[in-house]
């Protein structure tokens, strides 16, 4: 099984960013967890990192082609705004799922709103990096549901 894992803008800068809201890890450190817990559950886990909104919709573009089985993402601040996205997700047609590390509905209004959501299998928020490995468990027993039916 091959899972692409996509994270949004600024979160290269985990561990030092609002370490109060984002926690004391860093990217790196989250993605070796993933990929770990990836090894334990038999999923190969691809990082891909961008601030760059067209970057990422390439990305997730290229998914299926690529011979990935599923996508878990962080848009980050582009939940929020980005219909590119959300087309995106919806146009590859790959199980996704949306992780948030914080809890966005106990936060300001506008991050009450996610323009990728609909277009998400599911989503996860608001358990700190834990969200990322709670993603990677329903998006394998999802995929592999789905192969089984
Ligand atoms: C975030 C929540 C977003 O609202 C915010 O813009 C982020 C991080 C999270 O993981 O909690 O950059 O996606």
């Amino acid at each position: 099984m091959k899972i692409l894992l996509v994270n949004g803008p600024n979160l290269q800068l985990l561990g030092v960013r609002e370490p109060g809201i984002y926690g004391g890890e860093t990217l790196q450190e989250i993605v070796g967890r993933v990929c770990s817990l990836g090894k334990e559950l038999g999923a190969e886990v691809t990082a891909f990192q961008s601030n760059h909104e067209g970057d990422i919709v390439d990305r997730i573009g290229n998914a299926k082609m690529e011979g990935f089985d599923g996508i878990i993402i962080n848009p980050a601040a582009y939940t929020h705004t980005s219909v590119a996205i959300r087309d995106a997700i919806a146009a590859v047609t790959l199980p996704a799922v949306e992780v948030h590390i914080s809890n966005v509905n106990s936060r300001e209004d506008f991050r009450h709103v996610s323009y990728t959501a609909p277009v998400c299998t599911g989503v996860i928020a608001g358990f700190g990096s834990d969200s990322y490995l709670l993603a990677l468990r329903a998006l394998c027993t999802h995929i592999t549901k789905k192969q089984k039916s």
